[in-house]
């Protein structure tokens, strides 16, 4: 069984697989703007905070589930209890997976665009005011972005877990750090870096409170990849003799340190144009990445020139690029991995099956900029307001709101029904030591924490984003 499901090929191939699945859009894009927005320093402390002592033992547990079982999310809870509707917990995730990836792979195919077109002498049209609104409103083109990325990351998922999946990581990790750290070394030596370095820094604990902890924890659960099964999936493909806990360690540890320096560049990069930033008018959302940073790299033609400026420009977005395809490789291997152990299919016309699924989907998110109205005023929400695209309202649903969900039910199905004995069982292949140890004590002790403190945050987000009602 295990030989035709596949294994990674070592300790190592699984952390940089699993690395790759948390390092993406979220890291890049989405951290650093929470934090410039949220209180700086002050955000970065909730946000680790939530990582390590709520987000951590969910990671833990939903590789030890997989590697358990050996099974996709929905056959691995459909095991460990067997006849019951946990099962459907495993659904949730693997329609979570299909339908963050449908609004992923547009947001992926902008980068892609922005990379190409950079690269092709672009630059200076892509710094021009509206031309972000032009890109996205353009269906065609972005229907051959999004739909490049998506053959790239089918083909990928095609290859197998040895052969694809942890063989791109393999290429796609060290490239991505050194690319990130090099862009960072340049910023830093550029004019007011030292101000953004500042801002990003500087402690504001005015800002915190609920809201901004209940985005944290979405931003946590996203970035880690957590609440919808990908580690589960991932984690089916661990070999017993691996030690989980350091392997989920590292992951937790490398995803965050990535977010954190995202900030490095992406912060002191708005105040080499922008000076005078301030968090309430620090650029955010797709304004950020699409129309500020252009105007960032154009800002540097004056010096540098414009073919170096652009050959920056067009790093930068590659970088991105990478980022988000060991990212849409996870979102695609956990319903695809669901096809295959539950429909006997073939891995290749399971993950192409579940790559034209997405596709279709995905062109919902994609006319969700201007190209149609239908999907760009898609919804109102009870709370009122005005109505929210397609694209958001995918992210609303999945992202902030189903992998949350997902994390509280996962661990309160370990705690009450799985339990910790065969958790703490299941840790201690590869992992001798483990039961009475320190680490098992605090673990545990989170675990039983965990679901409590998910359902508390998630109840607030529902209310507060659907609802417009603030209990706290
Ligand atoms: N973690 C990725 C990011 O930060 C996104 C992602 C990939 C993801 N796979 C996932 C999110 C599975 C939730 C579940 O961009």
């Amino acid at each position: 069984m295990s030989m035709q499901r596949g294994q990674w090929s070592s300790r190592l191939g699984f952390i940089l697989a699993a690395a790759g699945s948390a390092v993406g859009l979220g890291n890049i894009w989405g951290f650093p703007i929470q934090t410039a927005k949220n209180g700086g320093a002050a955000f970065v402390l909730i946000y680790l905070a939530l990582t390590f002592l709520i987000c951590f033992p969910v990671v833990i547990l939903e590789i030890a589930i997989g590697r358990r079982t050996q099974k996709n999310p929905v056959g691995a809870l459909d095991e460990l209890a067997p006849g019951t509707p946990w099962k459907s917990v495993g659904m949730l995730g693997v329609l979570s997976g299909v339908m963050i990836l449908s609004f992923y792979i547009v947001i992926a195919g902008w980068v892609f665009g922005y990379f190409l077109e950079i690269a092709t002498g672009g630059l200076q049209r892509l710094a021009t005011d509206g031309e972000f609104s032009t890109f996205v409103g353009s269906a065609w083109k972005n229907l051959i972005y999004m739909g490049l990325f998506m053959i790239a990351t089918v083909a990928i998922v095609v290859g197998g877990i040895k052969d694809g999946i942890e063989r791109w990581a393999r290429y796609l990790m060290p490239t991505l750090l050194i690319m990130l750290f090099a862009l960072i070394v340049y910023v830093l030596t550029l004019d007011n870096a030292g101000k953004g370095i500042a801002f990003y820094l500087i402690p504001d604990f005015s800002k915190i409170n609920i809201k901004v902890i209940n985005a944290a924890l979405s931003q946590a659960f996203f970035s880690l990849s957590l609440g919808m099964g990908a580690l589960i999936t991932y984690g089916s493909y661990v070999s017993k003799q691996d030690n989980i806990i350091s392997s989920g360690f590292i992951v937790t540890l490398f995803d965050t340190f990535i977010a954190f320096s995202a900030g490095l560049l992406i912060i002191p990069a708005i105040f080499t144009l922008a000076p005078e930033t301030t968090a309430e008018t620090i650029p955010a959302g797709p304004g950020l990445l699409f129309v500020f940073i252009p105007k960032v790299f154009m800002n540097l033609v004056a010096d540098i020139g414009y073919y170096p400026a652009s050959f920056l420009g067009a790093f930068f977005f590659l970088l991105i690029c990478f980022a988000a395809l060991t990212s849409t490789i996870s979102l695609l291997e956990v319903p695809t991995s669901y096809v295959v152990d539950q429909g006997k299919t073939l891995r290749k016309k399971a993950a192409m099956l579940v790559g034209a699924a997405v596709f279709f989907f995905g062109l919902g998110s994609m006319l969700a900029n201007g190209a149609s109205e239908f999907f760009t005023q898609f919804i109102t929400y009870p709370k009122g307001g005005p109505p929210v695209d397609f694209l958001t309202f995918v992210a609303d649903i999945f992202f902030e709101t189903s992998l949350p969900l997902g994390g509280f039910l996962l661990s309160t199905f370990t705690l009450f029904i799985w339990k910790t004995k065969n958790l703490n069982e299941e840790i201690s292949q590869g992992y001798p030591d483990y039961p009475g140890s320190l680490v098992e004590k605090l673990i545990t002790t989170m675990l039983h924490v965990a679901p409590f403190v998910i359902f508390f945050i998630f109840i607030n987000t529902v209310l507060a984003k659907f609802f417009g009602i603030t209990l706290f």
